[in-house]
Order: structure tokens, then sequence, then C-alpha cells
């Protein structure tokens, strides 16, 4: 049995991201996966339904371009084969990439299903197919599946492919004419975002009396406008009871209601995959289905860590990210921890959201003095220029005592990607002075967040 510094179980963000580390730093590290490198946000979530998504932006843009003065003729449809096929392309390109990094920084990958024997005096037993490794230190990242709850009907309805999770609805190829999706958090709304565009009649039935979660509130609102606008019906209220051959029945304000449709989306949440791999062999513990872990990513078992959705905190690709390289820190001896408050979500439907930190609701239920300040997106000559719906806004939270930014929620083009700046602000906890000073490029979108700050 060959014995290495580090075993990884799982080739997802969390996973191939510690292992690349790792190896970067000169550990001798296997990673074992059992289905592709890459795990659920390459292969069939966050990098396909973007794909997805980009291809209804442009037929949106498309059927819009009169707006910008540009003459379309014909029909403007989307071709679904031909999205699968670009997604395909895609994801393999960016699989090839994720190996070709393992390979560069000397990490030997393992396809098979990884299993934990128990332990020796040499450290960890993995057995993966035929063989079997050893590992001074364990980094358990294998991911989350979707949650199937006991509804009536829902088990059967999956297993005949009514119903679809994330997986199968980004390799379907012929656009349904009518969709109901499950949920509406983030993955109900990216596909009700990408279906209405290529002219599905979507419902969304969600249990809460808003969509996206936990959303600032406005926000929310915001969004679901803009998609009922593109003929998304939305059954707030509504909790799903039961599932049939040809729709989804639910209970709203004490009436039993049905809504028929030619396929089903669950998105009702994700949650942890602890068993079957042998967890138990070394008994690590367990808090709700997922593994308890400290701020430097260590379970109650020496030795051993655990990275991204299986630690169920914050499932998110950029989450697994960081704490894979505080799981790789701590093992070098490096001082980190993870810190959970400033990191950044973002909704990539069109329009996109992008939020970080505390919302004024949240400031003030932990009896904070904040001052916030909530203004239009078109204080942006770019916004205008490049957007007809022009509905965005910008809102941002100021702590009064430090006087440093503690949050920001955006809905509007490009959002998702400038949020990273205020996160920076957060986490460095910036004086709003210092922000002022700040130089902002023009004219951008992100100019915005300069001008919030301005109102304060
Ligand atoms: P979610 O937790 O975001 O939303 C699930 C929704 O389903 C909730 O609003 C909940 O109230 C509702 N629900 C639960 N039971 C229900 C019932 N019986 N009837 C009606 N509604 C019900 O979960 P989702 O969308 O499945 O996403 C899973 C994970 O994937 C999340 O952790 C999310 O953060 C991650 N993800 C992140 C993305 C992003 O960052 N852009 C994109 C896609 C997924």
């Amino acid at each position: 049995m060959e014995i290495f510094d580090l075993v990884v179980i799982g080739g997802g963000p969390g996973g191939y991201l510690a292992a690349e580390r790792a190896g970067h730093a000169g550990l001798k590290t296997v990673v074992i996966e059992k289905r592709e490198f890459g795990g659920v946000c390459l292969n069939e979530g966050c990098v396909p339904s973007k794909t997805f998504l980009n291809s209804a932006k442009v037929l949106d843009y498309a059927n819009h371009a009169e707006v910008y003065g540009v003459k379309v003729d014909g029909e403007k449809t989307i071709d679904q084969k031909a999205v699968v096929e670009r997604k395909k392309g895609v994801v393999k390109m960016l699989v090839s990439g994720v190996k070709a990094q393992l390979k560069r920084n000397k990490v030997k990958t393992v396809s098979a299903e990884a299993f934990i024997e128990g332990k020796n005096d040499d450290g960890f037993i993995i057995k993966a197919g035929e063989e079997k490794y050893v590992g001074k230190r364990l980094i358990i990242a294998t991911g989350s599946m979707p949650v199937v709850p006991p509804i009536q009907g829902l088990k059967e309805n999956v297993e005949s492919g009514y119903v679809m999770t994330n997986r199968e609805i980004l390799d379907l190829e012929v656009i349904p004419k009518t969709l109901t999706i499950i949920g509406g958090g983030v993955i109900g709304l990216e596909m009700a975002s990408y279906f209405s565009s290529v002219g599905t009649k979507v419902t969304v039935v969600e249990m809460l009396t808003k969509i996206a979660g936990p959303t600032e509130a406005e926000i929310s609102g915001i969004l679901q406008k803009s998609l009922e606008k593109k003929g998304v019906e939305f059954k707030l209220g509504a909790k799903v009871v039961a599932v049939e051959k040809d729709g989804v029945v639910y209970e709203k304000d004490g009436k039993t209601e049905k809504v028929v449709a030619e396929k089903v989306l669950l998105s009702i949440g994700r949650r942890a995959v602890t068993q079957g791999y042998g967890l138990e062999n070394i008994n690590v513990n367990l808090e709700r289905g997922a593994i308890v872990t400290d701020e430097q990513m260590r379970t109650n078992v020496a030795n051993v860590y655990a990275v991204g959705d299986v630690n169920g905190k914050i499932m998110l690709a950029h989450t697994a990210y960081r704490e894979a390289e505080v799981a790789v820190n701590t093992i070098l001896g490096k001082k980190d921890a993870m810190r959970y408050n400033v990191i950044p979500s973002v909704i990539y439907t069109n329009p996109e959201v992008g939020s970080v930190g505390e919302t004024e609701e949240s400031a003030k239920a932990k009896g904070l003095d904040v001052k916030c300040v909530n203004i239009p997106l078109t204080y942006s000559g770019r916004y205008i220029a490049e957007n007809s719906d022009l509905n965005g806004i910008c809102k941002i939270v100021v702590n009064n005592k430090t006087n440093t930014l503690i949050g920001a929620h955006i809905i509007g083009s490009y959002s998702g990607e400038y949020i990273v700046a205020v996160s920076a602000m957060i986490d460095l906890e910036v004086d709003i002075e210092n922000i002022k000073k700040l130089v902002f490029p023009h004219p951008t979108v992100c100019e915005i967040v300069r001008e919030a700050i301005f109102q304060i």
C-alpha cells in the first residue's frame, strides 16, 4: 500500500483545489473521484447552467435588438441540441483543465469509488477499485446531492424521468412547452430564467412567501417581477404535497390545487453526502446529516478534514475553494481560518443578483447601528446605455460605529462580477472615507457602489 501525505476523497471544487494546493506545496497527494473530476459544479451545476443562461441572454438580446438599433430578421429561436452540445464542449474543456492542473502539481488522480476501511499506524486506509492507499491525512470532499423528500409520488416520478434534478435538466435536448419548478431558490430561479426566455411556460411553486430564500426582500421582489414579465408564474406560500404523472399538487391558503406540466424540476435544496463510503469506520461526527468542522476545517478525528458541501455550512463552490485552502494551510502548519460572514452570493438570472454581508433587516436584528442607502442603477451611464429594462437597484449597509460597509445587495447587469469588490471592502474593514478616495473606471456599472457611498 502506497503511503501519501494526503488522500482527498472527491474531485469537485473542494477536493480538486485542496489536492492542487497540497501538491503545489510539496505534499505527496492523491485525489480519488468516482464520477467526473470537477464535480457537480463543473459537470452538472454552476458552469453548465451558465452556458444555458448565456444562450438565453443572447436570445433575449436578439428579441430586443431593435431597442438597440439592430435589425435582426427572421425567427429567433433556440436550438436546444446546439445549446447542449456547446455546454458539453465547455465542460470538457474545463474538466481537462482541472486534470492538467492536478498533473502540473504532481497530484495522483484515481477514477474509482473510494471507501474508508479504517486506520493503521501509517494513516487512514482507503480502498479505491483494486488498489489501497494510505493517507497520513484525509480530506473529505464528497459534496452534496439533491434532497428528495418523502412527498407522495415524488420518488417514482424522479425514477421515471418525469421529475428532473439539476443533473437531468442540463441534458434536456427538447424544450418542454410547460415546466413546473418545485422550489423558488437559486437553482429553480436560474432555470426559470432560462426556460422562460426560450419559450417554456414556467410555474414556480415555492413554500415561502418570497423567492430566492435569504436574498434581500426588495431585491427578491424586483427579481420576481422581472421573471413574471418574462411569463413565469409564481405560486408562493405553496407547499408541494404530491407529484402525479402529469403535474404537481400543492397546498396554498388551506386549499389543494394542481399545476399540470410536461416536465417538473425538483430544486428544494441539497444534502451532504456522508453515507456509503465508510465514514463510520473512523467515527467522524455528523450533525443534521453533515460533517461537523471547526474553522480550520478539522473534524473530531485528528488529521481528518471536511471541505465543501459535505460540511453543510454554505453550499457554494467558492466557499469550498476557500475551505480547501484553509484545510491545506492548516495541514502545512500555516495559520488560517474560515470567515463565513463575507462570502458573496450570485444568482445568475437575467437580471443577475450579487449580494454580500448584512441586509438592513439582518443588521437591525443583530442590534447594529446602521445607515442604509438604496439607489437605482440608472445612476450608472453604462447601465442605461446597455439595458432596456431599467429596474436595477443597489442597496448598501454601513455600520455607523465603525464607519465601514457591512453589506451590499445589487440587482442588475454585472453585479455578480463586481460584488467581490464590495466583499473586499467589507472583509478588509476599509473606512468609508478611504473608499471615497478609490478611483472606479468610468463608465462602468460598478460605479454604483461609489455613488451609493457618497450618498451616506
Ligand atoms: P435552495 O435552498 O436555494 O432553495 C430551495 C427552495 O425550495 C427554498 O426556497 C424552499 O423554501 C423551497 N421548498 C422546500 N420544500 C418545498 C416544498 N415541499 N414545496 C415548495 N417549495 C419548497 O435550493 P436549490 O435551489 O435546490 O439549490 C441547492 C444548492 O445549490 C443551494 O445550496 C445553492 O446555494 C446551490 N446553488 C447555487 C447557485 C449559485 O450560487 N448561483 C446556483 C445553483 C445552486
